[in-house]
């Protein structure tokens, strides 16, 4: 074993969730944090478009607790004014699009991501590997509600994705062995767009992705739908053990997030909103600071 680590970069947290949820105004948001609040304007950080290619920024979040005078873990905090200690990461934006996410996706079976372009000027991190902290899955609480009866709604795409990324986590925690255990890694799923009236409230957004994902795990056991449309790990085979591509704790009739508990894995959803008048993305930034 060597006692030192030759070069460490930067942890990183990725953006994941179907199109349209909100990643890249998220991203855009949290860019532009320390900016004045003129600049932080509706605008500016409505001017997305469908992302082709995953982007990569580098942010820092404060490390100091925080008291109930200041207000240093906000994404608007300029750290450098405050001299606040500052933790840096990087914030991984993939595409959304379902014939693009098998890239993002990759990234979750190992515990490296070799980001492919960093805005900022951070040489190295485009060269080194970085260590997933953590993951985001954004999702769009005012399309959820939208379409129930659909049979290909918003629900149900989202929720298939949002299956793919536990399922290859799980599968990841199945591979590891020994003291070369790839470390868990936690999932936010960010309700987003809470500023639009016709958006469900956290609490909802996760009993229906539960309900959602409950409903795909049975289908997919009977194997009535093709399982390869995921990304392959290498997990299936011969050698797989009873209940290993079942998401979640095996022969439970209903999913519940706490199930993933049993593959190290935490699953927690808040509510927030990139634009307009609602909680704002505040909870999410707080969430990523005491995860990174
Ligand atoms: P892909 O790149 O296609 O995967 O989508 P994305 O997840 O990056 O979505 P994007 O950030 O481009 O946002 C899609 C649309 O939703 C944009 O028009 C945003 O302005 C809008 N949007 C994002 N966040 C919010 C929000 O909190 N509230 C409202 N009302 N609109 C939002
Ligand atoms: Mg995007």
């Amino acid at each position: 074993f060597s006692a030192t680590t030759p070069y460490t970069t930067l942890p990183s947290v990725l953006l994941l969730g179907p199109s349209g949820a909100g990643k890249t105004a998220l991203l855009t948001l949290f860019e532009r944090g320390p900016l004045s609040q003129q600049d932080q304007s509706t605008a500016a950080v409505a001017q997305t478009h469908t992302s082709q290619v995953p982007s990569t920024v580098e942010l820092a979040v404060s490390t100091d607790t925080p008291s109930s005078s200041n207000n240093n873990n906000s994404y608007r905090t300029d750290l450098d004014a405050t001299g606040a200690t500052a933790k840096k990461f990087l914030l991984i934006d993939t595409p959304g699009h379902p014939k693009l996410r098998g890239h993002a996706l990759s990234h979750l079976a190992s515990s490296t991501i070799t980001p492919s372009s960093v805005a900022s000027a951070s040489p190295s991190a485009e060269t080194h590997k970085s260590k997933l902290k953590a993951l985001i899955f954004t999702v769009d609480a005012a399309s959820l509600a939208a379409d129930d009866d659909n049979s290909s709604s918003t629900l149900s795409t989202t929720a298939e994705y949002l299956y793919d990324v536990l399922i290859t986590l799980q599968k990841r925690f199945h591979k590891r062995s020994g003291s070369r255990a790839p470390a868990s890694v936690p999932v936010l799923v960010a309700a987003n767009k809470l500023d639009l009236f016709t958006a469900l409230p956290a609490a909802l957004v996760k009993s229906r992705l539960e309900a959602e994902l409950g409903r795909i795990r049975q289908t997919r056991s009977k194997g009535l739908l093709d399982s390869g449309v995921g990304v392959d790990v290498g997990a299936g085979g011969a050698g797989e053990e009873e209940g290993e591509g079942w998401l979640g704790g095996y022969g439970n009739d209903k999913f519940s997030f706490k199930e993933m508990m049993e593959f190290d894995i935490e699953v927690e959803v808040l509510g927030g909103n990139v634009i307009g008048e609602g909680p704002g993305a505040d909870r999410w930034w707080k969430w990523i600071g005491e995860r990174v």
